[in-house]
């Protein structure tokens, strides 16, 4: 049994920031943030959040499958953004959609968010369990960056991305290999702190929590461990780059992309880019990268793609995919 993608969909608020916008409200520059980062302008929501954006890429992905609501079984979210603490996201687009006949429940992995959930999904459909499933990243990270701190504010976006995808008890396609890791030693290089909740016995007033990093940490962690992750994930797969059309990285930097095809001694052609055009959306960069090269035609029956991401927890995996 293998799982196959039959369908993309993604979304971004409308309203789009530049970098120009930026550095009319607070000390950087377009400069500073192209040659840093690679982003030029990001997509930020003035209103709806978390839910919205991801019912959209939704409702977008069922129709690029032609699926309707009610044959799907199963959602998982990927967010650390969930609009509430509880329902989970997974459970608000379930009550968009209309999906009655699903069971939904939300993953945090943070930026790996995408990747962990699509391996998950993979585990539950081979119980056979599950026929269709939806797995969608999302994040409203600009909720939660601390817009007094230049060095991180900067690098955020908000969007969506979704799949839909099938228990295929025939054929080669689908997803082949997954592998996922994480690090809770190194946690705090990367953290957004819960909302402090108000407490009734010591007085304590709620406070919102923002996103706080150790930028050049994160930096070292992802050109080493993602490239260690794809090698590792292709030699269990027993193949290679070579076979490989696409590198569907996570969008953080453009650096950390050109430092990762380096070590795996391949071109940027083989890693598809819109970080200049969202910024980074966190769980969403994968599936909204993913669901771009489909529209454009990029992806064909037998091709093979590895998704890769990393992020906090310090989180990391890869998914081998043939189209
Ligand atoms: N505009 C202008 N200047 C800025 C700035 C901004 N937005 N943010 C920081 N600076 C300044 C700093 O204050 C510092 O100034 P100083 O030299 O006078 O002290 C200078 O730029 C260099 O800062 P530094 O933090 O050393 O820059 P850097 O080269 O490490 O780049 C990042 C910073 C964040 C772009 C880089 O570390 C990075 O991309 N790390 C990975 C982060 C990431 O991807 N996180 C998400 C992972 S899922």
């Amino acid at each position: 049994m293998k799982t196959v993608i039959i369908g993309t969909g993604s979304f971004a608020p409308p309203r789009i920031v530049t970098n120009d916008d930026l550095a009319e409200v607070m000390d950087t520059s377009d400069e500073w943030i192209r040659t840093r980062t690679g982003i030029e302008q990001r997509h930020i929501s003035d209103g709806p959040g978390t839910t919205w954006m991801a019912a959209e890429a939704a409702k977008l992905a069922l129709k690029d499958a032609g699926v309707e609501p009610e044959d799907i079984d199963i959602i998982i979210a990927a967010t650390t953004t969930a609009d509430n603490c509880f329902p989970s996201a997974a459970c608000e687009v379930q009550g968009i959609l209309g999906a009655g006949n699903a069971v939904g429940y939300d993953v945090s992995a943070a930026c790996s968010g995408f990747i962990f959930a699509l391996h998950t999904m993979d585990g539950l459909m081979k119980t056979g369990a599950y026929e269709t499933g939806l797995v969608i990243g999302v994040d409203n990270l600009s909720k939660v960056v601390d817009w007094s701190d230049r060095s991180t504010c900067v690098l955020f976006g908000d969007g969506a991305g979704a799949a839909v995808v099938r228990a295929c008890k025939d054929g080669d396609r689908g997803l082949l290999w997954g592998r996922i890791g994480s690090d809770g030693r190194k946690a705090s290089v990367l953290t957004c702190q819960a909302r402090t909740m108000g407490n009734l016995l010591t007085g304590t007033k709620p406070e919102p929590g923002y996103i706080a990093m150790e930028g050049q940490e994160v930096f070292k962690f992802a050109v080493k461990k993602v490239p260690e992750c794809v090698e590792s994930l292709l030699k269990d797969a027993g193949t290679d780059m070579g076979d490989v059309k696409y590198l569907v990285l996570h969008q953080a930097n453009y650096r950390i992309c050109e430092s990762i095809a380096k070590r795996l001694k391949i071109s940027m052609d083989k890693i598809p880019m819109n970080i200049d055009r969202y910024g980074n959306t966190s769980g969403a960069t994968i599936p909204i990268l993913l669901d771009e090269l489909n529209r454009q035609g990029k992806l064909h029956k037998g091709d093979r793609v590895v998704l890769a991401g990393f992020g906090a927890g310090l989180t990391w995996g890869a998914l081998l995919i043939e189209w």
